[in-house]
């Protein structure tokens, strides 16, 4: 087993690191407090390749790996975690998708400009009373003639008020008692689809999300992604990509917990001694240091398996269930290291432990990861 990045994967890995520190980490604090759309950065993520890094470079992505895609998301987040779930939400609950189920006509015309930065995707699964049980959901999608009429809703879709592109599920076929889903890739602009305001949330300030409506949304055939019928696999098997983004999301805000904790350990001085020297403190930074590096093998155990083309539900609901509660675990104890000035905004380790609470929450609960982590362990 070879832990060690390649010259390739360094490389990037340093290039997000100084994008991330120079573009990012200055305005992170005043993105959170104003809750403003990061324009200018999702821009630069463009131009740098972020933003679409697994997709072959003829259909204008990075033609980068799953292994790199986590070591730049962790740099980007650990700046900035509403960045990088803007990056994430593109990269691998809109790219993916097109990439993996796409026609060559649906890859011309969404991918390659989502993939390069120019349009930015989103993936429009949950809805009002649908969040876990994701088959449950009420869009339907009706056969008229040659077309296809959407109506329904989806909310906390995070990137959709700024979307240009939006992956809907919708219910295709209910017979017998059994229920059929289809994806469809659309644009924005299409008429019948509207958006609200952007939700006011806990944490992620940045990365804005709403709910969308699709008031009879008229499609043809060339929007349908994977196939009629295919649509609840579409989405699970992207969500095992999207589980691995989290995850890493996750790193990137458990990492600058703990080295904000580590830097202001050497500086607070009590009882007339830096309090790193006290075995209270040290104990906190080992255990945040010990759940930070289980959390990043884990994720890049379920990124090379996606590399290698291996099924990786198993390894991608493990790694963002344990990255996601170690990454809260992680800013709670950075918030009792800083004490008084951890609970203020002054310091942003109170950011992070906001940031990190909804990695236990979107793209599957926690309680969703144990439910697909116990039916792989009891498959045997
Ligand atoms: N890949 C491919 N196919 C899969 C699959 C996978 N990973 N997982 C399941 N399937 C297939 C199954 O094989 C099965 O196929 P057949 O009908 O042919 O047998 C079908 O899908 C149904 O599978 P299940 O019976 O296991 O489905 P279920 O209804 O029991 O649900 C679940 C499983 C794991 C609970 C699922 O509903 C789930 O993951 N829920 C959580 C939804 C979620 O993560 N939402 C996040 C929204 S996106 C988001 O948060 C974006 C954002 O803002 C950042």
């Amino acid at each position: 087993m070879n832990f060690e990045p390649t010259d390739e994967q360094r490389l990037l890995r340093d290039t997000a690191r100084d994008f991330a520190r120079r573009e990012i980490e200055p305005k992170a604090m005043e993105l959170d407090k104003q809750g403003r759309w990061p324009t200018e950065i999702v821009k630069q993520m463009g131009e740098l390749g972020f933003m679409g890094m697994m997709v072959p470079t003829e259909l204008g992505g990075s033609g980068l790996d799953a292994i790199s895609y986590v070591l730049a998301m962790e740099e980007v987040s650990a700046a900035c975690a509403s960045c990088g779930v803007i990056m994430s939400v593109n990269n691998s609950l809109f790219c993916d998708p097109v990439l993996k189920f796409g026609t060559d006509e649906q890859k011309a015309t969404y991918l390659a400009p989502a993939a390069s930065g120019a349009k930015l995707g989103a993936f429009g699964l949950t809805e009002p009373m649908s969040g876990s049980d994701a088959q449950t959901m009420a869009t339907v999608a009706e056969r008229k003639g040659s077309a296809w009429v959407l109506n329904g809703s989806k909310n906390f879709i995070t990137n959709g008020p700024h979307a240009d592109f939006v992956i809907i599920f919708a219910v295709t076929e209910r017979r017998d008692g059994k229920v059929k889903h289809t994806a469809f890739v659309m644009p924005t602009d299409t008429p019948g689809f509207t958006r609200s305001p952007h939700d006011e949330k806990l944490g992620i300030h940045a990365a804005h999300s709403c709910t969308l409506y699709l008031e009879n949304v008229t499609l043809d055939d060339s929007h349908v992604l994977g196939g009629v019928g295919q649509g609840f696999k579409v989405a699970m098997a992207t969500l095992d990509g999207g589980r691995i983004g989290i995850a890493s999301q996750a790193l990137g805000i458990a990492r600058a917990a703990l080295d904000k904790s580590v830097a202001y350990s050497k500086e607070r001085k009590s009882f007339g001694v830096p309090i790193a020297q006290h075995q209270a403190i040290q104990f906190m930074l080992a255990d945040m240091a010990t759940e930070l590096d289980a959390a990043r093998l884990l994720t890049l155990r379920a990124a090379s398996m996606k590399d290698r083309g291996a099924r990786h539900s198993l390894e991608s609901a493990e790694a963002k269930l344990y990255a996601s509660e170690a990454a809260t675990r992680i800013a709670h104890k950075a918030i009792q290291v800083h004490g008084g000035y951890g609970y203020t905004t002054e310091y942003g380790v109170e950011r992070h432990w906001r940031d990190a609470r909804i990695t236990e929450i979107y793209e599957g609960t926690s309680e969703i990861q144990r439910i697909v982590i116990a039916a792989n362990v009891l498959k045997g």
